[in-house]
């Protein structure tokens, strides 16, 4: 079916209800949804749906490279381009496919991107929705040049939160985070769990596999669980900057928080022929389950 201004998106369904949408614009998640309907990824009510800037909320792809310290523009050019859906992907294991709905997104850098970063690559992107509900996203980037590149990449996910005054982040305690709003000065975490009450913008460092976001007046908590993807970043714009980006409403801030599977800290580096594979899994659980169940020790 066609997205906004005519762009191409998918939509994965499975038997319970649960359902996601892919756009082929970035190969951007824009909806995640329970067997209930709820949707439980943010977007913002003045997202703007027309390129060239990628949609406010879902989960945007910064390839290959997070933020602007390097040569190209804001987490790299992958969430601006279109993606086309890769009829011939190479096989993942079968626990990455059997009792899944999925699709396989591809990108292959245009004459234009290649002018800007002159690396040759094929990004392959597999989005799948289990029969639980979690939507899992394995990114694949293989080096198709004859030299090494290296690049940085993060899954900006942009959950949707009842009140961010009510949220906590598990797992990130006594890390090292790199602040980005100190000039990307490094600190030690020091709180037992993760609250917001300002504007927050780090990379926290070799963070543990699994991490939980629990939004305590929902009485939901997400699971993130990670692999290949070292860092975490967390960022919610508080007031000051939300008024002042124009897609984003000035009250916004309170019902997101984005919090990023991502490799930052050390850039991935891939030699000709080689492959390097980013995997997130999201899962949704009430929070009575959660903290009973689940195990966020031994992790990382
Ligand atoms: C975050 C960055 O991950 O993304 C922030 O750390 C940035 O500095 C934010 O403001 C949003 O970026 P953009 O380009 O989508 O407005």
């Amino acid at each position: 079916t066609k997205d906004w201004n005519g762009i191409d998106k998918v939509v994965l369904r499975n038997p319970r209800g649960a359902s996601a949408r892919v756009s082929l614009y970035g190969g951007q998640v824009t909806s995640w949804r329970n067997e209930q309907g709820e949707e439980l990824l943010f977007t913002s009510s003045k997202a703007i749906f027309k390129p060239p800037k990628a949609v406010r909320g879902g989960i945007p792809i910064c390839f290959p490279q997070f933020g602007n310290c390097g040569s190209l523009e804001q987490h790299g050019f992958a969430r601006n381009k279109i993606w086309t859906i890769d009829e011939n992907s190479p096989p993942l294991s079968p626990k990455d496919s059997q009792g899944k709905s999925f699709i396989d997104l591809l990108f292959k850098p245009s004459e234009e991107d290649l002018k800007c970063w002159p690396h040759s690559f094929e990004f392959r992107l597999r989005v799948s929705l289990a029969a639980d509900g979690s939507l899992t996203l394995i990114s694949r980037v293989r080096n198709v040049n004859g030299k090494p590149f290296s690049f940085s990449f993060a899954y900006h996910t942009y959950l949707s939160v009842s009140d961010i005054s009510e949220v906590r982040i598990e797992g990130l305690e006594t890390l090292d985070y790199l602040d980005n709003l100190c000039g990307k000065e490094r600190f030690t975490e020091q709180g037992d769990a993760i609250t917001f009450e300002s504007e927050v913008d780090r990379v926290y460092l070799s963070a543990p596999n699994v991490v939980a976001v629990l939004d305590h007046e929902r009485k939901r908590t997400y699971v993130i669980k990670k692999e290949g993807l070292p860092d975490v970043v967390v960022w919610n714009p508080w007031e000051k900057k939300s008024k002042a980006m124009a897609d984003f409403g000035d009250d916004e801030y309170k019902q997101m928080l984005c919090v990023d599977g991502a490799a930052i800290a050390k850039p991935v580096t891939l030699k000709p022929g080689e492959e390097w594979t980013g995997r997130l899994e999201l899962s949704a659980v009430p929070s009575t389950f959660c903290s009973e169940n689940l195990d966020l020790q031994g992790r990382g």
